[in-house]
């Protein structure tokens, strides 16, 4: 159930369409970067537009791609195109390994004998050697560039700054949980914070109703007339048989209110899922005052109808599909949850409006190894990029949206004066690095007039 949750950091960009227009290219990496015995070697997707591009000295603005096919970034981190006007950038956006079409090996890649060498590290040694061939292998790099990522690109935004510095002369790092690793941050944070979301756009009322859904749906689910008149009023693809239906169910519902608090933008969106703007606030009014019974699950029934069907073209709520949803690559990002990506979360039922459920690493541990016949290693990524230690880094500006689940897992104290945080009070996932919208809060334009304040010192530094 957790594994599912982490499924769910995800780039939910994408929220303002826009058609912007690239070159797709190709570039041959190593499977293996860290020995010499494994010599196969891949093609590496990337995408490249020099339209605004000063081919004299213009920077590279390098996009870090995450757990999905790069194109949807492309498309949806309109901050980045915005800027490449003004900085004359030439812009890059690179796929990352083992999603998308860079297949080390082809349609078998994710299978348990192929898919290790989806790493992180790999990821960044294939960004490196990228740039290293953006800049014609000189010895000394013509072009200053800057790294931007949000959501899991921007950890690796940030890394590959702290890890090759040399290549990189700044990092945009946008919601990013470089924090959430164990003994980091306390495993409630991330649902401390959805809650948070649905009192202060929603009401009191909303999460109390929420918080004694679960029990009560259990309790109705489990007589067998109330069952199916759950599946024909909620429109349920399949009916509730037993109680791992029922439960099914409920973790459906669990990560709705998740991707809900994430998206909650100020614009409609239909990145994961088409929504309204505000969708926190939405579907809140359908639970605004106490209810009980049939009262209460025809709300949370509304709730669900808003989020699996915003646009009327859903035929019923496929509650048994997980958090799986298209743009994303779930079983990439599963396997990295299983051996790097180890982010604790727990729920106790009182900050929080879920049923309590305790942070257990043997458990999770022993699901993993079910899965991918692999355990995972939850110190390895505090030890690899430097958990909350990062006085030796530079040229990093981490932000934050306090409306982001996520951000329970970020960066909020200045580390020194070239580590910087950006706490961005109204923002949900990473809206920073969204095309711009007339429905930005005044604190997402000022978080952006900030980035590029920051990416023009990056630049003069690196000219001097
Ligand atoms: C994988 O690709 C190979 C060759 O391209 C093809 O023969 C095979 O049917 C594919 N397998 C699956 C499971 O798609
Ligand atoms: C199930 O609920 C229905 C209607 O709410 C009720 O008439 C029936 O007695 C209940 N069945 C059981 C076994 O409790
Ligand atoms: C519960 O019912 C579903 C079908 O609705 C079935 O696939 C599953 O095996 C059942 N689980 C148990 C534990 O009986
Ligand atoms: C709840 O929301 C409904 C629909 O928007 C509204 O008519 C009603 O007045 C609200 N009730 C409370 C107690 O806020
Ligand atoms: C629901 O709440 C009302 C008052 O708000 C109360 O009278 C009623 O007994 C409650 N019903 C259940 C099933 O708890
Ligand atoms: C954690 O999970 C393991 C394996 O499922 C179980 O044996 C153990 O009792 C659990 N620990 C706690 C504290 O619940
Ligand atoms: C911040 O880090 C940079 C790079 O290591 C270093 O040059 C600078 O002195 C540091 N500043 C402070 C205030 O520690």
């Amino acid at each position: 159930m957790l594994l599912e949750k982490l499924c769910l950091l995800t780039l939910t960009l994408g929220l303002v369409k826009s058609e912007y227009k690239y070159e797709t290219k190709y570039f041959t990496v190593p499977l293996d970067h860290f020995g010499f015995q494994r010599t196969e070697t891949f093609q590496l997707k990337y995408l490249v537009n020099e339209d605004f591009w000063d081919r004299g000295s213009g920077p590279i603005f390098f996009y870090t791609g995450n757990e999905g096919q790069i194109e949807v970034f492309a498309q949806h981190t309109g901050f980045m195109w915005e800027a490449a006007q003004e900085f004359n950038a030439k812009i890059v956006f690179a796929e990352h390994r083992y999603y998308g079409s860079s297949m080390p090996f082809g349609n078998v890649s994710l299978d348990n004998k192929h898919i290790g060498y989806l790493t992180s590290s790999q990821a960044l040694a294939d960004y490196a050697d990228l740039l290293d061939y953006l800049q014609d292998h000189a010895v000394t790099p013509k072009y200053p560039v800057i790294a931007f990522g949000g959501s899991y690109g921007g950890m690796l935004a940030a890394y590959i700054r702290q890890k090759y510095p040399h290549l990189v002369a700044g990092a945009i790092a946008a919601s990013a949980p470089v924090h959430m690793f164990p003994g980091m941050t306390p495993c409630d944070a991330y649902y401390r914070i959805v809650t948070a979301s649905f009192k202060n756009d929603g009401s009191k009322h909303c999460v109390d109703n929420i918080r004694s859904s679960w029990s009560a749906i259990r309790e109705f689910a489990s007589n067998a007339t109330n069952a199916e008149w759950l599946r024909k009023k909620w429109n349920l693809c399949d009916p509730l048989k037993n109680s791992s239906d029922v439960q099914q169910l409920l973790d459906f519902l669990q990560s709705s209110y998740e991707t809900l608090a994430m998206v909650n933008y100020p614009f409609a969106s239909d990145f994961l899922v088409p929504l309204p703007a505000y969708p926190v606030r939405v579907v809140c009014q359908y639970l605004n005052q106490t209810l009980n019974g049939t009262k209460l699950m025809e709300g949370i029934g509304k709730v669900l109808d808003t989020f699996t069907n915003y646009n009327k073209k859903t035929k019923c709520a496929d509650y048994k599909k997980g958090s799986d949803y298209g743009n994303l690559d779930a079983s990439g990002w599963d396997y990295q949850a299983c051996t790097e990506m180890v982010m604790p979360m727990c729920t106790y039922g009182d900050q929080d409006m879920f049923e309590p459920h305790a942070w257990n690493f043997t458990e999770y541990s022993d699901e993993c190894f079910k899965k991918f016949n692999v355990r995972p290693l939850p110190d390895i990524a505090r030890v690899n990029y430097g958990g909350d230690r990062l006085q030796a880094a530079s040229n990093i500006v981490f932000s934050n949206g306090l409306k982001d689940p996520w951000a329970g897992g970020g960066v909020f104290n200045t580390i020194n004066e070239s580590v910087e945080t950006m706490l961005i009070i109204d923002a949900a996932h990473h809206l920073d690095l969204m095309p711009s919208s007339p429905a930005d809060p005044s604190t997402v334009k000022m978080a952006r007039e900030f980035h590029k304040q920051r990416i023009r010192r990056w630049i003069q530094k690196f000219r001097k």
